[in-house]
């Protein structure tokens, strides 16, 4: 049934420009690794529409899967205000027979402690530095063998206007070659990082990237701050934990600013013109 025209046909059935989904080819990249490592539980974080979460549910059923949790920071589509997150997942996942646990209105650091047990994970939320990163330490523990975990939009600071959404390649960065893989699909868009390596591994990972200046265009509230660092220090100690605490001193409220953005955006605009 997954065969690539199926897959096409049903995604041009709801795909909508502007909603923010991953491509067909992309999709097929996520089957291709769940054909090959049969995850029986998976977890996306940032669930949108629904789109990716509909077809990741119908690749897990045709390879073993059972389960699939999928969160976002909103209740409402950020696309069409009307309708709530996730709401394509069920006319695209059809009679897939996976469990599928929604949350809506959370980020991961919300997330109750016992929603664990996972063998891999897509993080496509935000894109800021260091979300990307902050989401895959504290998937981390979340995945009790390791496991792949894809990451989304690699290349979309280099796309006029999302120069702050370079949480992705500052996260791929901070891996070595034998941990990350990039996918050709949509020109080298998306990757997955292989997890399965001892917490202080990661961890020294994790700190050398939240020292990279952070590009958030809303800061982290103190209560995130708080949550994160309580986090990261449970589940990989003290030190990880300080560093998290001086970045977020340093970084959490620097940013360019928008009326900055807003004039250089005009004047590449009439350079062009
Ligand atoms: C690019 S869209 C996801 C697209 C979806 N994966 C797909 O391919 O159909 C990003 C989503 O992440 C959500 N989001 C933003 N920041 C988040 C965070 N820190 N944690 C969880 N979700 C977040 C947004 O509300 C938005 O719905």
């Amino acid at each position: 049934m997954e065969e690539h025209q199926a897959i096409h046909d049903l995604y041009h059935a709801h795909h909508r420009d502007g909603w923010g989904s991953v491509a067909v080819d992309e999709l097929e990249f996520f089957r291709s690794v769940i054909a090959a490592e049969r995850p029986e539980s998976f977890i996306e974080i940032g669930t949108a529409s629904g789109l990716s979460g509909g077809f990741i549910a119908r690749f897990l059923a045709a390879n073993g899967g059972r389960r699939l949790v999928t969160l976002d920071a909103e209740e409402w589509f950020f696309g069409d205000r009307t309708k709530p997150t996730g709401f394509q997942i069920d006319p695209v996942k059809g009679d897939a027979a996976v469990e599928v646990q929604r949350f809506a209105g959370i980020t991961l650091l919300g997330l109750p402690e016992d929603v664990t047990g996972f063998d891999m994970g897509f993080v496509d939320a935000n894109h800021q530095h260091p979300w990307p990163l902050l989401d895959t330490l504290l998937l981390h523990p979340r995945m009790p063998s390791g496991g792949k975990v894809f990451h989304h939009d690699l290349k979309l600071y280099r796309d006029d206007g999302h120069f702050n959404s370079i949480g992705p390649k500052h996260c791929f960065d901070q891996f070595p070659d034998s941990r990350r893989y990039v996918s050709p699909a949509r020109d080298g868009n998306s990757y997955w990082l292989d997890l399965a390596m001892p917490r202080e591994e990661l961890g020294r990972i994790g700190a050398a990237g939240l020292l990279i200046p952070w590009t958030l265009m809303e800061p982290l509230e103190d209560a995130q701050i708080e949550d994160a660092a309580a986090q990261l220090g449970r589940h990989y100690g003290p030190a990880l934990r300080d560093t998290f605490l001086t970045a977020a001193q340093r970084f959490n409220w620097i940013r360019i600013s928008r009326p900055k953005r807003a004039i250089d955006k005009l004047k590449r605009r009439l350079r062009r013109e």
